[in-house]
């Protein structure tokens, strides 16, 4: 690429990840974010950093300073019961931001654009596994104001010269295995991080939301994806989007398999050799049962191969960051 990846929210968990990922595989990197929930120290050395949001008319500046030649853009909200709560957040921080944000990708011609969506866009799926082309009927606005962008960038893409791809995560966890970073967090509401929080004694137990789901024991089950996988899948969408400038693409991230909360729990118990305290609970609203990838397109679009597709492995890597930040935090 003859410039810089321009990476939104990369002082954030997934963003700081996926610049990891470029750096390693070579590419130049800025990064902006507002730090609002990001940390300067997650942003890797080796990247340059811009304290700006991605709403801001000076994101123009940036992008002609530092070249930018594509843009990943992971700034967002992602909390989906708070996304219930106080909905006109998420359309502000996920849709109005986003759009500033592509209108002056456009204007300074950035040719590639990869954004993070989400499984949250398909609501409740009628089968699973879910494929791309399943109905996308978000249930919480979460899911909505990630939607609406996949639709701004289709119709950018379709009137000027860009190229997309967005990429549907199923649920990211874990951290860089090399300890680089992972997830900080405050105030997660995440389960993996909620039960390595538990399990580092930053809390007493972890509730399960819901118990009377249609899944095999009745919580609700998800397709938890290793966070340095889903940064890697980045980098190779890149090279799709550079290979083939008139083509986007909508790809499933997911390993095509689900755990239960209750396996998800068992799997930290014999990471740790502990027990930790259930506290069985109702529903979350605008919680979905199953949420499990059909992820066969992106396996034959781009040049990705998962490498970590192992839950107590991922409980581990989430583990070891939970309990270097606990150091760091005193
Ligand atoms: N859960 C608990 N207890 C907790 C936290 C979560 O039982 O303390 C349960 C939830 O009810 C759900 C599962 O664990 O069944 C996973 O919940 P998360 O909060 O970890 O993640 P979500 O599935 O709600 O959402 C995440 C991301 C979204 C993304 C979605 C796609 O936050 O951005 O995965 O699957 F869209």
């Amino acid at each position: 690429l003859n410039g810089k990846v321009m990476v939104t929210g990369g002082a954030g968990y997934i963003g700081s990840h996926a610049v990891l990922a470029l750096l390693d595989a070579g590419y130049q990197v800025v990064v902006i974010d507002n730090l609002v929930t990001g940390f300067d120290w997650a942003v890797d050395g080796r990247a340059a950093f811009v304290r700006i949001a991605v709403e801001d008319p000076g994101v123009r500046d940036v992008i002609r300073q530092h070249d930018v030649k594509a843009i990943m853009h992971f700034a967002g909200s992602v909390v989906v019961p708070e996304s219930v709560s106080d909905p006109l957040k998420y359309y502000r921080n996920n849709t109005a931001a986003t759009r500033t944000l592509i209108e002056s990708a456009v204007a300074e011609g950035v040719p590639h654009f990869i954004f993070s969506s989400t499984a949250a866009t398909y609501g409740t799926p009628e089968r699973v596994p879910i494929s791309e082309n399943d109905p996308k009927v978000p249930i919480n606005p979460y899911g909505m104001s990630k939607l609406m962008t996949e639709f701004m960038l289709r119709d950018v893409s379709a009137a000027h010269p860009m190229n997309h791809c967005c990429l549907r995560y199923f649920n990211v966890a874990g951290a860089d295995p090399e300890g680089r970073s992972g997830q900080s967090t405050i105030g997660a509401t995440h389960l993996i991080k909620i039960a390595v929080e538990a399990a580092t004694g930053k809390r007493d137990s972890v509730g399960v939301f819901g118990t009377d789901f249609e899944t095999r024991d009745g919580t609700g089950v998800r397709d938890y994806v290793h966070v340095s996988d889903l940064a890697e899948a980045h980098v190779a969408a890149l090279k799709l989007l550079i290979d083939q400038p008139g083509e986007s693409h909508v790809l499933n991230c997911g390993y095509g398999r689900g755990f239960s909360v209750l396996e998800v729990l068992d799997a930290v118990d014999r990471v740790t050799n502990r027990t930790i305290e259930r506290k069985l609970q109702g529903r979350r609203p605008g919680d979905p049962g199953e949420l499990v990838a059909d992820n066969s397109a992106i396996l034959k679009t781009i040049d990705w191969t998962p490498k970590r597709d192992d839950l107590e492995g991922i409980v581990r890597d989430a583990l070891t960051w939970e309990r270097k930040l606990a150091e760091r935090q005193g």
